[in-house]
C-alpha cells in the first residue's frame, strides 16, 4: 500500500512509560487484545518490543523475538483510528530487518483465519501458509483456527 501519510513516521524500542498508550491503542485496534501483563512480561524479558510514532505520537507497537535461527512476530497493532494507511507495512518491514539483523533465518507467525486484514499483509510481505492449528484460539464462546505461516529468505545462502 502506498502510504498517504502526511507526518514523519519513526520506530523506537518500547519503553516501560509507553505501556498505558501501547495497552490503548492494543484494546482499540484489535478485537482480541494481549492483557496488559503479557505485554509487560514480553517488555521486561527478552523479546523485541517497538513502538511505531508518527510525530512523536505512539500509533501502534509489534513485538518479536528470535530463537537460534528462527524469528517470531508476536504482536503487531496499529490503533484504529491510523488503521489501512500502510503504517502497519511499514511496520512489519522494520520488525523483519531487525529480525534479519538479529540472524532470523526463517520468520514465523500465527493469525487468526478471520482476520483477512493482517493475513493480506503478511501476504503481501512474503508469508505463506504452512499449516493450520484447529481451534486455537478462543473467540466468545467458540473457538477459531489459527493459520500458521512462515517468511523464508528472499535470497537463499549455503
Ligand atoms: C493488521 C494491521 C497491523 C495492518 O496494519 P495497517 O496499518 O492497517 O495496514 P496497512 O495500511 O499497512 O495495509 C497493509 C495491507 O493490508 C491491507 N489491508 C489493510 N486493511 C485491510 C482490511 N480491512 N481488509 C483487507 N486488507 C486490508 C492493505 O490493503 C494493504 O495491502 P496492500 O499493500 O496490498 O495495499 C492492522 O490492521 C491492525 O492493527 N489490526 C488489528 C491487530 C491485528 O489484527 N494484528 C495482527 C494479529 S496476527
Amino acid at each position: 500500500m502506498e502510504s498517504q501519510m502526511k507526518g514523519r513516521v519513526s520506530y523506537r524500542p518500547m519503553l516501560t512509560e509507553d505501556l498505558d498508550r501501547v495497552m490503548r491503542n492494543e484494546r482499540t485496534g484489535y478485537a482480541f487484545p494481549w492483557a496488559e501483563s503479557h505485554m509487560d512480561s514480553c517488555l521486561q524479558g527478552k523479546d523485541h518490543c517497538w513502538v511505531i510514532e508518527l510525530d512523536s505520537n505512539i500509533v501502534g507497537h509489534g513485538v518479536s523475538s528470535v530463537i537460534l535461527d528462527e524469528g517470531h512476530i508476536l504482536n503487531i497493532c496499529i490503533a484504529h483510528a491510523w488503521q489501512s494507511q500502510g503504517l502497519g507495512g511499514g511496520l512489519l518491514t522494520f520488525m523483519l530487518e531487525d529480525l534479519t539483523r538479529q540472524g532470523a533465518h526463517s520468520v514465523f507467525l500465527e493469525v487468526r483465519e478471520s482476520n483477512l486484514a493482517a493475513r493480506h499483509l503478511y501476504e503481501n510481505h512474503g508469508f505463506k501458509q504452512i499449516g493450520l492449528r484447529k481451534g486455537y484460539y478462543p473467540a466468545g464462546r467458540i473457538r477459531e483456527d489459527a493459520i500458521v505461516m512462515q517468511r523464508l529468505p528472499t535470497i537463499e545462502t549455503r
